[in-house]
């Protein structure tokens, strides 16, 4: 990393090396803040979005951590703000995502989902208070609030006690930070779902079309851009969350035997 000062703003995404990660960590570097990628197992992924965020012309900063090691969590984060000492951004993107009905849900599955999509965002937002004097926290949640689907039972109760955790953080950190959520719906599908798959989902979307990962960052850097807006979640799903179709990929197995 460039040892010169900079006076832009710093975001810290975590899950930033692939996928919607590294999307949000890109358009954060294209409107103009330096970037600290999380990253979990991905390191070479990382490597390669860092050079893209350097090619924009800002800073960017490599940040590995375990999300199921809670204690590295104030440490971490020190880090992250000597490093970056304009820190204001934190986005919690990194996710588990397990298909399990309550049925079939393990404690270890319970437990991982639980770690990686409440905890580790609840104690990384704790981390990035203690830290810094103003800033924004986006949680990156999922429209399937919307619905009770217990195919992904853990995973979902976890991104639901996430929307209560934003709206809670957003009264105890203000005025000083700003905490917000975004639900996306289908933007990018795992790469094991088939085209089929994707076809049968956008089916139910009212808006009949696929998210793109400018519909999601452009929902973050919106709330990124309001001092005014706190403790709320922007579903970007083209209405999907609207419907209750809720179609998902145990549906979809199903519907084929
Ligand atoms: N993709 C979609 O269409 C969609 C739809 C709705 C909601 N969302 C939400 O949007 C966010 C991003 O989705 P995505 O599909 O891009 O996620 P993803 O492909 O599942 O990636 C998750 C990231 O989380 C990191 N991670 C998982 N467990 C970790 C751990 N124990 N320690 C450190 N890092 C860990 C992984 O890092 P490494 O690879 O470095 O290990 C990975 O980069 C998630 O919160 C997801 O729930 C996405």
């Amino acid at each position: 990393m460039s040892t010169e000062p900079s006076s832009r703003p710093a975001a810290l995404v975590t899950g930033g090396a692939i996928r919607l990660g590294r999307a949000i960590a890109l358009a954060l570097a294209g409107a103009g803040y330096d970037i600290v990628v999380h990253y979990g197992r991905s390191s070479e992924a990382a490597e390669a979005t860092a050079t893209e965020i350097r090619a924009l012309g800002v800073q960017c900063h490599l940040a590995p951590l375990d999300l199921a090691d809670v204690t590295a969590i104030p440490d971490y984060m020190a880090a992250v703000h000597a490093a970056m000492p304009n820190l204001r951004v934190l986005v919690n993107s990194a996710s588990a995502y397990t298909q399990a009905t309550i049925a079939n849900t393990t404690a270890a599955i319970f437990d991982q989902q639980f770690q990686v999509n409440l905890r580790a965002p609840f104690f990384l937002t704790q981390a990035f208070a203690a830290q810094v004097e103003q800033g924004s926290v986006i949680n990156i949640i999922d429209n399937k609030l919307a619905f009770n689907q217990y195919e992904y039972a853990a995973y979902l109760l976890a991104k639901k006690t996430l929307v209560e955790f934003t709206r809670m953080a957003a009264l105890e950190f203000a005025p000083r930070i700003t905490v917000n959520g975004v639900a996306p719906g289908v933007v990018l599908p795992a790469g094991t779902r088939s085209p089929e798959y994707v076809a049968w989902r956008i089916q139910g979307i009212p808006l009949h079309r696929q998210g793109t990962t400018d519909d999601i960052t452009g929902a973050i850097l919106y709330l990124l851009g309001s001092r005014f807006i706190t403790g709320q979640v922007l579903t970007v799903d083209g209405g999907e969350g609207l419907t209750n179709i809720g179609q998902n990929a145990a549906q979809f197995d199903q519907d084929k035997v």
